[in-house]
């Protein structure tokens, strides 16, 4: 056996867009088992995708009825064995011009010319390992789809969470981020519910641990679900969001999620100051293990709309503009970044994730740490929308704007196709 590939964990044979059966050598094993193969939920142990090359044709060793030295021989002597001819150049239709071929010293198409030289120079690459799920969560038992996000759901916290992440790391997704429906009789002006021990958040966190021990689970870090004005903050009296004291409640909140069992505390407030104080805070109560990952780049979006219909979470006057960025500033990302990075955030995100590529490829550039871009509800609306109304291949949209994100220098992608487009990737349907 020449060398073995051993893929993620996806039961299926073939990797789609792959088009692995155009490999000659390339063929999938499914009967071997490897001692390290993954469980998954319902017990049952994964077939991994085990690729072979050569020994295409097995039981095929051909016994040979000459020599090496009478084979040279005869090809010395002018008798070389025949093979087929090279086919005839393929016929150009009627009409087409003759012409003397133009002179390029480079034909760039060369290099795509077939699926095997395409896969070989193919400079990006997706899988389910760089996807986080955001999960919509709520106290109900029944799981609500949510109208303006087509196949999202508030999920019940006890059930359909369970269920959806025990889908999700069958085709290797093992990462979410949790974003809570907080009940309005819980909300108030200063968000208090937001570091309630026993809250909507640290419950199915606690659950999910103990379900699943390995899963990365994400938190989100803002008092919005929990604010009666629907703010990221505390709102004063005229209006004004109160940074200290938002990022006071903030890091009480952060450490009652790292408790929990978070593993990744992602601020996405935008508060002056809070990846500092969140770290001093997580550090001083032994939560030196837990990560931040900071929204370093938040735009004041309108492509958040389906996300505060899904939580109920819409300002209940003015907007965001005072603390999410302006749209039309690219630089003023770099300010957020050394800020982020020089307060000890692990990870730096930028959000929406589409129509700020850029964003995304300056902080790459910029900083060593991973990147993390966000493919908003809206994003996603646009896209589900697209393909309902069959303008669209939704499917292959999906895909390229994953692609597309990570080309960019986006190391992981928060988004909502995170179980649609794993099953993609693993042939899935
Ligand atoms: C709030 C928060 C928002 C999103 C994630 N966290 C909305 C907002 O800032 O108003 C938006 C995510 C999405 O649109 O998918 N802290």
């Amino acid at each position: 056996m020449a060398s073995t590939i051993v893929n993620t964990p996806c039961t299926v044979s073939s990797v789609k867009g792959c088009e692995a059966q155009n490999y000659v050598g390339l063929r999938p094993i499914s009967s071997l088992k490897l001692s390290s193969a993954r469980t998954s939920t319902s017990g049952r142990s994964r077939p991994l995708h085990v690729v072979r090359a050569c020994e295409r044709f097995d039981g095929h060793v051909k016994k040979a009825e000459m020599s090496i030295e009478e084979c040279e021989a005869a090809v010395v002597a002018g008798n070389a064995p025949e093979a087929p001819p090279v086919p005839p150049k393929p016929a150009a239709p009627v009409g087409t011009p003759v012409i003397q071929p133009y002179q390029l010293t480079r034909r760039p198409r060369r290099n795509r010319k077939s699926p095997a030289l395409r896969a070989s120079f193919q400079e990006t690459s997706i899988s389910p390992a760089n996807f986080v799920y955001p999960l919509f969560i709520h106290e109900g038992q029944e799981d609500t789809p949510i109208g303006a996000m087509p196949g999202c759901y508030r999920l019940g916290w006890r059930h359909g969470l369970v269920e959806e992440v025990a889908k999700a790391r069958d085709v290797g997704v093992n990462s979410i981020v949790l974003f809570p429906k907080v009940p309005d009789a819980l909300k108030s002006p200063s968000g208090d519910e937001a570091y309630n021990e026993n809250g909507l958040v640290p419950r199915a966190i606690r659950l999910l641990k103990d379900k699943f021990p390995d899963l990365v689970i994400y938190t989100d870090v803002a008092l919005d679900p929990y604010s009666s004005d629907g703010h990221d903050g505390i709102v004063r009296e005229d209006g004004v969001i109160m940074n200290d004291e938002t990022v006071h409640q903030l890091c009480k909140q952060a450490v009652s999620q790292a408790r929990a069992g978070a593993d990744v505390v992602s601020p996405s407030d935008m508060m002056d100051g809070r990846v500092g104080a969140i770290r001093a805070a997580l550090d001083s109560e032994g939560f030196h293990h837990v990560s931040i990952m900071s929204y370093t780049a938040k735009y004041a979006s309108s492509f958040y709309g389906p996300f505060r219909e899904a939580l109920d979470s819409n300002p209940r006057f003015g907007d965001k503009k005072t603390y999410q960025m302006n749209p039309a500033n690219y630089r003023e990302a770099l300010v957020e970044a050394h800020e982020d990075e020089a307060e000890g955030a692990d990870i730096l995100l930028v959000k929406p994730g589409l129509p700020y590529l850029d964003i995304i490829r300056l902080l790459r550039n910029q900083s060593p740490l991973p990147i993390a871009a966000y493919q908003v509800s809206g994003e996603y609306s646009m896209i589900k929308a697209g393909g309902v109304l069959k303008m669209i291949d939704e499917e292959r949209v999906m895909m390229e704007s994953l692609m597309c994100l990570r080309r960019a220098g986006a190391d992981i992608i928060l988004t909502y196709f995170a179980l649609q487009a794993a099953r993609c990737l693993c042939g899935e349907n």
